[in-house]
């Protein structure tokens, strides 16, 4: 791969062989110099093909966007930028590509490239956006392998509503001819939705096995146009058994931290584009919030702060209202300026799941909100009391017997446990600067955007 040769120390003796595609052609009299990527990095690698080289008749038809295969000997570089260059000892041109290429030399905006999705991951911001969602996947496996957590793959398919918001995608059974037939109304006789949260389930996991994460994608039928909600987005979700609120925070802000660090260590070059073409200063923030401890305050005390500070907000603040993104932002991105978890929610606001503290009116929730995104991470400890969990159930209008499979958790060797869940999307756009959550989704599915 490109990148790699880029990083050698020394010239390997043998000649070496590199498939990509064309970036950029110079020609001059008797040679061509050829920028090469392979999509391992932002730069390709400058070959030189001179008229002496098998396939130099190929090389006047390889313009941007050709595919070509080469071979040569990697030669120091006698220019400035780069220590290697290739002298071809073979040009093969693969695919051609016409002039009608969206992707010529020059820049072209996101929302332009968002229209051409199959096409925009051969540009350097998308194809360092996702060299980082691959990394930082690895990177999550790796934090909770670590740390002796099972990984648990939750259904895609459900028939609980785990938030209880209603955002639902309803699963049905096609009969007969796709396109004639009515959908029936139901999975064989079910009703059953796409997922929201893995959580529930790996709940029974996390109680047979101790310490669980999920890592799948999830689905909200949210018909919101925002820069940070998608109908389809990836979820990582820890739950850990004999674990209070506490625990679940301090895991919480490990995990942030760690992902900032592996995207430090472990994606310079993406990173250093992404701080000179999409965030300046980005590297100087991530490294901040690797390093500074990150502030937690009660719901109570937000909602304080927020009333203290003499701000005017779209939504007035008071005990009992949802923060919304402008509160949660001013939180963390005037008043703090850094990370903040924010926990002990009112109980009318939050999902029937959550422990009830000993005040009667608060939930053991907690919401990690950071500067640019606003939420990050939700979670909370769950109701291990069965007769109040069962209570929450009959007040959020659940049928008890419905759940008897989550109560059952609580009947049989309950114990104290707490979870969370992290939008993969919004740690991408933490880490990278890129203000929109559709492009850090290879095929963003969000309202219009249904896909091919
Ligand atoms: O706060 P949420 O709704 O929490 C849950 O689903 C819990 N069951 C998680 C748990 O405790 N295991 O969602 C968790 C996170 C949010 O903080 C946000 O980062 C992300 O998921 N998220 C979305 N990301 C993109 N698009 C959307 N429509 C999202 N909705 C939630
Ligand atoms: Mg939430």
């Amino acid at each position: 791969r490109i990148q790699k040769i880029l990083t050698l120390d020394a010239a390997p003796a043998e000649t070496i062989t590199l498939n990509g595609w064309i970036r950029t052609r110079r020609d001059s009299k008797t040679f061509s110099f050829v920028e090469l990527n392979d999509g391992s990095g932002i730069t390709g690698i400058q070959v030189i093909v001179d008229q002496s080289t098998p396939g130099y008749d190929q090389v006047a038809t390889a313009t941007t966007g050709a595919s070509a295969t080469i071979t040569g000997k990697v030669v120091e570089s006698p220019g400035k930028g780069q220590r290697w260059e290739i002298h071809a000892t073979e040009f093969q041109l693969v695919g051609t590509c016409p002039s009608d290429y969206p992707l010529q030399k020059k820049g072209h905006s996101p929302e332009f490239l968002r229209s051409i999705s199959h096409l925009r991951p051969r540009t350097n911001l998308f194809g360092a956006a996702f060299r980082l969602r691959s990394k930082i996947s690895y990177a999550v496996n790796r934090f909770f392998n670590e740390r002796d957590f099972v990984q648990v793959h939750t259904p895609i398919i459900t028939a609980s509503d785990c938030e209880g918001a209603g955002e639902l995608f309803r699963v049905t059974t096609l009969e007969g001819d796709i396109d004639k037939q009515p959908a029936s109304e139901d999975f064989f006789g079910k009703k059953t939705y796409l997922t929201v949260s893995g959580q529930l389930e790996a709940e029974t996991f996390a109680c047979a096995l101790g310490k669980v994460y999920t890592f799948g994608p999830t689905f909200r039928a949210e018909n919101s146009n925002t820069t940070r909600h998608a109908a389809e987005f990836w979820m990582i979700e820890p739950e850990m058994a004999f674990t209070d609120l506490k625990g679940d925070m301090d895991l919480a802000e490990e995990f942030v931290q760690a992902m900032v660090r592996a995207a430090l260590d472990e994606c310079g070059d993406d990173l250093a584009f992404f701080n000179r073409f999409v965030e300046k200063g980005l590297i100087e923030r991530l490294e901040k919030v690797a390093s500074t401890p990150f502030e937690r305050l009660s719901y109570e005390e937000a909602v304080n702060l927020l009333i203290n500070s003499g701000r005017k907000f779209d939504y007035p603040v008071h005990f009992g209202a949802n923060l919304q993104a402008e509160h949660e932002r001013f939180l963390t991105e005037e008043l703090l300026k850094r990370p903040v978890t924010v926990y002990n929610y009112p109980k009318e606001i939050k999902p029937f799941y959550m422990r009830l503290n000993d005040d009667n009116r608060t939930v053991t929730a907690m919401d990690l909100l950071v500067p640019g995104i606003g939420e990050l991470i939700g979670g909370s400890q769950r109701e291990e009391r069965l007769d109040q969990l069962i209570a929450n159930l009959k007040h959020h209008n659940l049928s008890p017997d419905e759940y008897s499979w989550y109560t059952d958790l609580r009947k049989y060797g309950s114990v104290p446990h707490a979870g969370f869940g992290l939008g993969f999307e919004r740690l991408l756009m933490f880490l990278s600067g890129i203000q929109n959550i559709r492009d850090v989704i290879p095929f963003a599915r969000t309202p219009g955007n249904a896909g091919f």
